[in-house]
């Protein structure tokens, strides 16, 4: 039997992964954050990741404009940043509700605070691969914090009962 979209979101589904918040800068002082876990390192030297970002986000076309990003690793306390950043009808307000803070890479670059860790990217490659578009960031900045990571397996928040070295 061939393999179908649902037997490969389950297969994959049980690759279990950490949870990210991608930032953009927008215009006037924005932030744009969407959550993503297709996120992998790529190269040591020079230093690179990627993310996949899908044909329908709105993320697409910011940052092929801005050309730089923000992967902000998530701690289990950050579920609800997650749970917000994936949500298609989120807005300002509900990022301040939150308690949403930000801080400024030398590039200018948004972060979150109180991340596991983050990393501050500028667009070197994009690859269209199927309906998503692979973007290829060179690491600029780099900041590690402390906490537990929040995970995402079987199409759900998990945790794991470990501090990061
Ligand atoms: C745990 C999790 C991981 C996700 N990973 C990705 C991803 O890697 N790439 C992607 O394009 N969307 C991913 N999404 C979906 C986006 O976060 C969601 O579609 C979001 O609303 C897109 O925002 P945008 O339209 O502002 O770009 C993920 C969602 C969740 C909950």
């Amino acid at each position: 039997m061939s393999p179908t979209p649902e037997m490969f979101r389950r297969a994959m589904g049980r690759f279990a992964t950490g949870v990210t918040v991608i930032t953009i800068p927008e215009d006037e002082g924005g932030v744009h954050g969407m959550t993503a876990n297709a996120v992998t390192s790529v190269s040591l030297d020079p230093l690179l990741i990627l993310v996949c970002i899908d044909h329908r986000a709105h993320t697409l076309a910011l940052l092929h404009q801005r050309k730089q990003f923000g992967v902000n690793i998530l701690t289990e306390e950050q579920e609800a940043l997650s749970r917000y950043y994936a949500r298609p009808d989120r807005d300002h307000q509900g990022a301040l509700r939150l308690g949403v803070r930000y801080r400024y890479t030398q590039r200018g670059t948004p972060m979150l605070e109180d991340c596991l860790a983050w990393l501050d990217c500028r667009v070197v490659a994009t690859h269209e691969a199927g309906d998503h578009t692979i973007f290829i960031g060179q690491v600029e900045e780099i900041f590690i914090g402390e906490g537990r990571p929040l995970l995402f397996y079987g199409g759900q928040y998990r945790r794991l009962d470990v501090e990061a070295q």
